[in-house]
């Protein structure tokens, strides 16, 4: 039987090339003045928060620019971005980049007008108020922040960094801007890892013991359109249609995830990024078969609609195996490592297998985890961070 359900989503959608235009309206139209655009060096260097800070300019709006946010951002880049925004005197905030930006940018939203420090926002529902007006665009397709009510943040306080994730409806977005012609400058392995990533979203959430009706269409769409676009989206950054149908995939799985939740891959994948620095998109992919292998006794329907999905015309007498070799090769065409060791040399950390233990605590504790299909034990959990290694 169903339960009451609220389904949330950010208050409006800009969407399609040239939505970057609408930022000045939007901000106008709640009667602001001054925004802190949270981005990253990346994001400066290419020419993408120029072209933001163009068009507030033209509009008359002044703004303040945080710069610091770093891959998996940490507690520190909260701090200081919300340092900046007290000292400019703004009154409102648009995270730029992917997920680290908006993250970011919703946890300096957090200390705005909850107070405090980010750690005590840990967990389910603990804001106590709205974020400041707050707009998300997303450079990657991606990480879906633009249209979810979580942000993770890594702690870097205790004797080792680990993933806060917060999860409340207030922490969407008022308006997001999804605008393909951000994307086109993306280097392929980051379209490839944050296009994995999108995916994870989409299969987590159809899989998801707490799916419905409304995330299962949103998901399934997803799920079909990357399997069509990300060889393209990787292939040629130029590839307009392939960035715009990836844009709307990213987006359609965002909000799919953040009503019905995720589940074991995030939660062997948070660790992965936290102890090592693998990117999230990359320790998402090479996790993602393992676990499906590990799921697909809980979920064999709804593993046969996502090897549908793949467009394969041959589903063989285990289609869920179809769909988990589906992925397997997707992830191989565009070039993720397929291994944690791999991954691992491609950044040039060194990786230690005595980690597991404490990984596989911190992945059994993650909010994802309660909503994966198939209930873990710790000792599954090693077995899987064992077969990925
Ligand atoms: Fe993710």
């Amino acid at each position: 039987m169903s339960t009451v359900t609220a389904f949330q989503l950010a208050d409006i959608l800009y969407t399609g090339a040239g939505a970057l235009g609408k930022t000045p309206e939007s901000l106008k139209a709640a009667g602001l003045k001054k925004p802190l655009i949270v981005t990253d060096k990346g994001i400066v260097k290419v020419g993408l928060a120029k072209r933001l800070e163009d068009v507030l300019s033209a509009a008359g709006l002044s703004y303040a620019l945080y710069d610091g946010t770093v891959p998996n951002p940490t507690d520190d880049n909260v701090g200081e971005a919300f340092a900046l925004y007290a000292k400019e005197g703004c009154d409102c905030l648009i995270g730029m980049g992917g997920g680290s930006s908006m993250d970011t940018a919703k946890g300096c939203g957090v200390l705005a007008t909850s107070g405090g420090t980010i750690d005590a926002y840990r967990g389910m529902g603990l804001l106590k108020a709205r974020l400041p007006y707050f707009i998300a665009i997303p450079t990657t397709a991606g990480t879906g922040s633009e249209s979810t009510c979580a942000a993770v943040i890594t702690n870097t306080k205790g004797d080792h960094h680990w993933k806060m994730v917060l999860l409340d409806g207030r922490l969407l977005p008022d308006a997001a801007v999804i605008d393909p012609l951000l994307m086109t400058g993306l280097p392929p392995f980051i379209t490839a890892a944050t296009g994995m990533d999108a995916m994870t979203h989409a299969i987590e959430a159809y899989i998801s013991v707490a799916a419905m009706e409304y995330t299962d269409a949103l998901a399934i769409g997803a799920i079909k359109l990357i399997f069509k676009y990300l060889r393209r989206a990787v292939a040629n950054g130029n590839d307009i249609e392939a960035r715009e149908k990836m844009a709307y995939a990213q987006t359609m799985a965002g909000i799919a995830f953040s009503n019905a939740g995720l589940g074991l891959v995030h939660s062997l994948a948070h660790p992965l990024s936290a102890f090592y620095g693998i990117s999230h998109g990359d320790a998402n992919a090479l996790v993602l078969p393992r676990v499906l292998d590990f799921n697909k006794i809980a979920c064999r329907e709804k593993m046969a609609e996502i090897a549908r999905a793949a467009g394969l015309a041959d589903l063989g007498p285990y289609p869920e195996d179809t769909a988990v070799e589906a992925l397997r090769r997707l992830s191989a065409d565009v070039r993720i490592p397929a291994t944690i060791t791999e991954a691992a040399a491609r950044i040039g950390v060194k990786i230690d297998p005595k980690d597991i233990g404490p990984m596989s605590k911190d992945a059994l504790n993650e909010v994802s985890t309660p909503t994966n299909p198939r209930v873990p034990t710790l000792a599954d959990i090693e077995a899987l961070y064992n077969l990925c290694w």
